[in-house]
């Protein structure tokens, strides 16, 4: 199946976003100034297009300034995405049995699957970066929802069972190859076993070069792949924030692979 370019949608802001946002503005901009957060979110932009190799040190999230930015800004983008992508595959907000979030960063994904099903599940974030779990656990906090993030290396740590949904949101592109290697056919395998699987990815085609072959194993184990641009109103302090960096985010763009083999998911994504 070639990826679909969907039209652009309009994004509804979900119960509890909005004081999640609140919250992550007051709680960022408390020990540092806006100009300083929109310095570093410049900072933070240039790691992830000009300067990838500092990505696997972990650069990305060193020191307070871009620990912020990414906390106000690429954390609710990364949750309006999913969002989106969640409610629009119809039945992925079906009761999703335990939602395991793979490099949950500050918990964006996962609470954004969580808060699009009727009957929110269990979270269970894992990251290897403690500011990124501390910052997940408050997320599910902030929306109410009974979860918990540990810190571990998601190619190692040994994960809760099934029946469980899977998603990994800008984090896959964060491994190496070897590392990639060997979370291909494990999350393939996931999926066999009846847990539904989405991986989420930027559009840039440099940041996820292996994403074809990625593509081809979804296929083949009876996935999809689609392209999403959404055109989005985004919270005020977002919107500050991505005008101040020079960035332009006013329509949110990214790809995603996801895979439900069950055959009542099956019928309903297709
Ligand atoms: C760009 S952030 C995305 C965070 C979140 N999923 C989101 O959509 O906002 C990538 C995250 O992956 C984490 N990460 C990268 N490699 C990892 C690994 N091997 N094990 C666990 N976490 C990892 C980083 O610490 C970071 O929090």
């Amino acid at each position: 199946m070639s990826p679909a370019v969907l039209p652009p949608h309009a994004l509804h802001f979900p119960n509890g976003f909005a004081n999640w946002i609140a919250a992550l503005e007051a709680r960022h901009l408390r020990a540092l100034t806006f100009p300083e957060v929109s310095r570093a979110l410049r900072a933070l932009s240039s790691t992830y297009v000009e300067r990838r190799g500092a990505l696997a040190r972990g650069s990305a999230l060193s020191g307070g300034g871009k620990r912020a930015a990414f906390a106000l800004f690429y954390g609710p983008i990364h949750f309006l995405l999913v969002h989106h992508i969640v409610q629009s595959l119809l039945d992925a907000s079906r009761s999703p049995g335990t939602l395991i979030d793979l490099g949950c960063g500050t918990g964006a994904a996962g609470a954004a699957w969580a808060a699009a099903c009727e009957m929110p599940p269990q979270v269970i974030g894992i990251d290897r970066h403690p500011w990124a779990v501390d910052e997940a656990s408050q997320t599910y906090r902030d929306f109410g929802l009974a979860g918990r993030a540990r810190q571990g290396d998601v190619v190692s740590a040994t994960l809760p069972g099934g029946p469980a949904s899977i998603v990994a949101a800008f984090a896959i592109n964060e491994l190496s190859d070897p590392a990639r290697d060997v979370m291909l056919p494990r999350l393939i395998d996931r999926a066999a076993r009846g847990d539904r699987v989405l991986v989420v990815e930027p559009l840039a085609g440099f940041v996820a070069p292996w994403w074809k072959q990625w593509q081809g194993a979804w296929e083949s184990g009876g996935g999809r792949a689609d392209e999403w641009r959404v055109r989005a109103e985004l919270p005020a302090i977002v919107a500050k924030l991505d005008r101040a960096a020079g960035l332009d985010h006013r329509e949110i763009t990214g790809r995603s692979l996801w895979i439900a083999t069950r055959a009542a998911d099956r019928r309903a994504s297709s």
